[in-house]
């Protein structure tokens, strides 16, 4: 067995939580690779909002859903992910099953494009607000760059305040890099009735 990377973490906690016919968000689209699973999760029935402040981003996982052939299940936002609160069709919010965050710049774009702590924390706060009982929000941080170092410090003592009564937040990375390798910071929402059967 070898240990799952944080991204592929996030997709393992994820997918236990994501129901057919359900309800994600993804809060970084970059390249598409998590609108990807995230579509597959929610099948047919379900829907996908995902967020990017780049055109690049946005084409790039328009292109990449639209070979999967699950395009019509996505709607792209051309808009940061702190106005995600605002975004959300009203009758959506409180029954999202997942919000995926996956931090930083876009790989191979413009690295001073990258996501940063304030907006970060604003939209997160707005996510956890979304999440129907038994969701989850995951946030794949990156400590590696100087502004990441600052955003993941940020999003950790974020996490650390939450309520227990009310939300779970788990923490899993490899600890033993010479660098400062990325982590994931994963936050359940506690409830009487989770969006699927466990
Ligand atoms: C590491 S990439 C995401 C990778 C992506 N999840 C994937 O699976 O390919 C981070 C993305 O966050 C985007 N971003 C930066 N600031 C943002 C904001 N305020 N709201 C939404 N996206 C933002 C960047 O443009 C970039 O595409």
């Amino acid at each position: 067995m070898k240990f799952p990377k944080p991204t592929e973490m996030a997709h393992r906690l994820v997918g236990g939580a994501l129901a057919e016919g359900g309800i994600a968000v993804d809060a970084t689209a970059g390249n598409g690779h998590d609108t990807l699973f995230l579509a597959h999760r929610v099948g047919s029935a379900g829907r996908v909002y995902a967020f990017d402040v780049q055109d690049t981003a946005l084409r790039e996982t328009g292109r990449r859903l639209s070979w999967a052939g699950v395009a019509e299940r996505v709607r792209l936002v051309a808009a940061g992910h702190e106005v995600m609160g605002e975004q959300i069709a009203a009758g959506d919010r409180g029954r999202v099953g997942a919000v995926m965050f996956n931090l930083g710049y876009l790989p191979g774009g413009d690295k001073t494009r990258t996501t940063e702590a304030a907006t970060t924390l604003t939209a997160l706060g707005a996510a956890l607000g979304l999440l129907a009982p038994g969701g989850v929000a995951t946030v794949v941080c990156y400590p590696g760059h100087p502004a990441g170092g600052v955003e993941a410090e940020a999003v950790v003592d974020f996490c650390r305040g939450l309520d227990q009564g009310e939300f779970r937040v788990a923490r899993y990375g490899f600890e033993n890099l010479v660098s400062a390798p990325p982590f994931l910071l994963a936050v359940e929402k506690r409830g009487r009735t989770s969006n699927i059967e466990r």
